[in-house]
């Protein structure tokens, strides 16, 4: 499979870099820059893009690559630093001139550059720099220039390296994908092959492979990541995998159900649903500190993970729906993967004495969501926005009991439809329902009411670390307010979140 290697310097756009990559159907996978000539040769790579990153090229901790990779004869792309670093390795020169570059800016690109094959002289792109090539290396030729940066691009066409001092990953380069195009297709000789049903080819031989003749579980949330995860194995291994549904009831409404109609019925998968709402119920009560909710729901999910497992002979294998953005966080320390076997549930460093079978471990979100589709598997799960492990009980301000679940999943299902029908589900990271630890006043009818409010959150995100609360239409807000007051008994008020995170956080635990 040709695959297109970035070296990642810490920019913020290196996983920009490997999606626009893989969008052009050519795979692509991020390595840390200090990856050596002679490990990037055994992986026999068709191209290398090296990506921007924060430092200048002179600073004492400025990370590098090894030189000797511009000798490996693989064509590479310098982004921004990537290009400074590669200037200033190969004998040219990097200044700061104290003047910094940023934002949208006019550039004239030299036609003849096959980078630049087929597109306008004048182009507009993306500026992010304060150091800038001022002296080009040996042999290379300038083939794009700004006002304020003479070498906006350069290159060594017989060598086959680029360099950019622009994004063209960004999309404020309009012709960006083009450039990107011509580098792969062009430079590196790439064939637009990649796809998801590739993917999914080799990725179930490998676990094929991997798993033999030995048992797997999967524990099933609800959610896209282990479904997905679950039905590539399952077409791996077909009977040999049991899925495992703790159903705490903590989880959203017709959720466990939803799961079992999938994956029992549809996809003929062994499944095991542990209905263990009242034990989970009974430890709960009384408590209202969030950490200890999130702690006794961890331990006890796991627990029963466990006694559910252990019922299975055979096991040597669990499946995990890890994703890249989490591989590349841990490094290359599968370790730490192991560690967050189950954060999901509780933030909890359990280890079991199981193998990990991670089939999505090189997929993106989005890419997790295509497989999803391309596999069959309902709309409602491959479009589901993210939930949190310990569920509706981190929703529940105070006391968790029965009467508080069933309003918050009222309420929290009111919202999702009302989402949903609004035509916003996807363009929305997470909207849903609260329910605080408080009662005010209300009239309804002639009486006069005492009860819950409700609190609706919605927020736009890319990955959670930063989100804004979204600014959903008010009729889509009456509507949700009627309904939560009229259809749900105990609730007599209904308020929206309008709080970004930071300061806040997306959820109210
Ligand atoms: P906060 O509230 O910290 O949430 O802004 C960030 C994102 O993480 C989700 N979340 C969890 N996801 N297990 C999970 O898998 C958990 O225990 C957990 N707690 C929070 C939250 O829904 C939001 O998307």
């Amino acid at each position: 499979m040709q695959t297109v290697l970035v070296l990642d310097f810490g920019g913020q756009y290196s996983r920009l870099i490997a999606r626009r990559v893989r969008e052009l159907k050519v795979y692509s996978e991020i390595v840390n820059h200090d990856i050596t000539a002679g490990e990037i040769k055994k992986r026999n790579p068709a191209g290398l893009i090296l990506s921007g990153g924060p430092a200048s090229v002179y600073v004492e901790q400025a990370p590098v690559c090894d030189k000797k990779i511009f000798d490996l004869g693989v064509p590479v792309l310098g982004i921004c630093y990537g290009m400074q670093l590669m200037a200033k390795l190969l004998g040219g020169h990097v200044a700061n001139t104290g003047m910094s570059e940023y934002g949208k800016t006019s550039v004239t690109l030299d036609k003849d550059s096959t980078l630049f094959t087929g597109m306008a002289q004048e182009q507009i792109v993306w500026m992010s720099h304060q150091d800038l090539v001022d002296q080009l290396p040996p042999d290379f030729e300038t083939s794009a220039t700004t006002l304020a940066t003479p070498m906006a691009a350069f290159e060594h066409k017989k060598r086959r390296l680029y360099g950019t001092q622009f994004h063209p990953e960004v999309v404020h380069t309009p012709k960006g994908m083009h450039m990107l195009k011509n580098f792969l297709y062009e430079v590196c000789d790439c064939a637009p092959t990649w796809t998801m049903v590739s993917k999914i080819e080799s990725e179930v031989e490998e676990i094929r492979e991997q798993a033999g003749d030995a048992n797997v579980i999967c524990g099933l949330s609800g959610g896209v990541d282990s479904a997905t995860a679950a039905v590539l194995v399952h077409k791996a291994v077909g009977d040999k995998l049991t899925c495992i549904l703790v159903d705490h009831g903590l989880l959203r409404k017709d959720e466990a159900e939803q799961v079992e109609e999938t994956f029992k019925k549809h996809f003929k998968i062994n499944l095991i649903r542990a209905d263990v709402q009242k034990r989970f119920i009974d430890l709960l009560s009384g408590v209202t500190e969030p950490e200890k909710k999130r702690h006794i729901i961890g331990y006890e999910f796991i627990k029963v993970f466990e006694e559910e497992a252990s019922k299975i002979k055979g096991v040597k294998y669990l499946v995990q729906g890890t994703l890249y953005p989490d591989v590349i966080e841990s490094g290359a320390n599968r370790e730490s993967a192991k560690i967050k076997t189950h954060h999901n549930v509780g933030a909890l460093p359990v280890e079991m004495d199981f193998e990990l079978i991670e089939p999505l471990r090189l997929l993106f979100k989005d890419e997790v969501r295509e497989v999803a589709a391309e596999l069959g598997l309902p709309e409602e799960i491959v479009w589901r926005q993210p939930f949190p492990g310990p569920g509706l009980a981190i929703r529940i301000i105070g006391d968790v009991t029965d009467e508080r679940l069933k309003i918050l999943r009222e309420a929290d299902a009111i919202v999702d439809e009302e989402i949903k029908r609004a035509g916003l589900y996807q363009e929305i990271w997470q909207a849903f329902a609260i329910l605080p630890a408080i009662k005010s006043v209300g009239v309804m009818g002639d009486s006069r009411t005492y009860s819950y409010p409700i609190i609706i959150r919605a927020v736009t995100s890319q990955d959670a670390m930063t989100a804004d609360w979204a600014k959903l239409p008010y009729d889509v807000l009456e509507r949700m307010s009627n309904r939560i007051i009229n259809e749900v008994e105990g609730v007599n008020r209904v308020a929206f979140d309008i709080s970004s995170k930071p300061p806040s956080t997306i959820e109210w635990e």
